[in-house]
């Protein structure tokens, strides 16, 4: 089976982070988003991936080209020249996701992350005969999504409305997709959305069908959601009681602290905190509600919440970070500083309090 990952766009409210690396690559839970995809389309034996991809296709190759091997998993690119939307780059990949078979293909987007119920979801394609399946998951703020309306007993979906601006329903397309060859009859080589010119068309013809996601469910493309979409998955892993979840009496509700971290004494850390690989946490640090990735070194007494520590920075002892603060890669924070929701770009040194959210260039 194969499937295609939609991986271009420039993750711009992502940044800073996304201006180091594309946005699939960002550290979720001490791992790039798009492993998470990865590995969850290879246990149910997924044999080819491909990525659908409009910048720094090198970077991603290169990138994942050891986890090629250690997943045993094909990856390849398929390169827009111009930005292609969501659906023309499956266009594009057209002779790539064919095959003699006749198989539906996966088609993720590259920014959600969910528990990936794709056994299930071949299951309920099989189960009802249309051309194409799509997961569906409720949320409290539906203008922001796809809005899909389903025909409760059978789950045909009756409307597809891409970000609507009056209220149409609150379950909403998770953005991953079972989809028959056949749907790419539909599709010209040009820019153009699934969302609103495919799946639209589908849905009048009474072919789409919708499934509700069980589990947990969140676009963590924006840093809020980022966040919450971290507790959701470290809830997920304490309802597996999965030994990743680290212990001790430093530790309190959900964290990951990866097994090359140090971490001093006296810290507190916890809930929902991830630490990744090489991180220096020294003494008497207290973490809650945020991200520290790989190469981070806190010092003393800091008090880090509600933020995300971009790659290999350092934040100074006693400095007091929260509020949706984003630190880029490689930043400074020197002892002493407060930041309420700074957003740091990349390689800066931060020698003054930032007082209100703003972005420091
Ligand atoms: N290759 C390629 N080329 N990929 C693209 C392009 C492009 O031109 N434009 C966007 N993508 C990728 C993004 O990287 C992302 O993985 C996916 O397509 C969806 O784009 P977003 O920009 O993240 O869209 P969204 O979050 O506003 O809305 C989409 O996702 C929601 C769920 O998170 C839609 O699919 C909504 O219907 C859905 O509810
Ligand atoms: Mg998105």
């Amino acid at each position: 089976m194969k499937a295609l990952i939609l991986v271009g766009g420039f993750g711009t409210r992502l940044r800073p982070l996304t201006l180091s690396v594309p946005k699939p690559l960002v550290d979720f839970a001490n791992k790039p988003m798009i492993l998470h995809q990865i590995e969850a389309l290879k246990a149910i034996g997924v044999t080819e991936v491909v990525l659908a991809i409009n910048y720094q296709p090198e970077v991603m190759l290169n990138f994942l080209k050891d986890f090629e091997a250690k997943l045993e998993i094909k990856i390849t690119c398929s390169q827009e020249t111009e930005p292609l939307g969501t659906a023309g780059p499956l266009a594009l990949a057209r002779d790539k996701l064919i095959d003699k078979s006749g198989e539906p293909f996966f088609v993720l987007n590259s920014d959600v992350i969910s528990e990936y119920p794709l056994r299930e979801m071949i299951e309920f394609h099989k189960s009802h005969g249309g051309e194409a399946s799509i997961m569906v998951t409720k949320v409290d703020e539906p203008s922001k999504y796809g809005v899909v309306v389903t025909e409760e007993s059978t789950g045909k979906v009756e409307r597809f409305v891409e970000k609507p601006k009056l209220f149409v329903g609150n379950k909403i397309n998770a953005g991953i997709y079972l989809l028959n060859p056949s749907v790419l009859d539909r599709i010209q080589l040009r820019p153009t959305s699934i969302e609103k010119e495919v799946f639209p068309e589908i849905a009048a013809e009474g072919k789409l069908y919708a499934m509700v996601l069980p589990g947990f469910w969140m676009d963590i493309g924006q840093p809020r959601d980022y966040i919450t979409g971290l507790r959701l998955y470290l809830d997920s892993l304490r309802k597996k009681a999965s030994p990743k979840l680290a212990a001790g009496t430093h530790i309190i509700g959900n964290v990951l602290v990866d097994e090359t971290a140090k971490i001093g004494e006296g810290c507190l850390i916890g809930p929902d905190v991830a630490i990744g690989p090489g991180c220096v946490v020294e003494p008497g640090v207290r973490l809650s509600r945020c991200t520290v990735m790989r190469g981070v070194r806190i010092k003393k007494h800091a008090c880090i919440s509600s933020s995300i520590i971009g790659w290999h920075s350092t934040v100074g002892q006693w400095a007091r970070v929260e509020n949706m603060t984003i630190l880029g890669e490689d930043v400074h924070v020197c002892d002493e500083i407060y930041s309420n929701g700074g957003v740091v770009l990349p390689h800066k040194e931060i020698k003054s309090s930032i007082l209100k959210p703003e972005i420091v260039m």
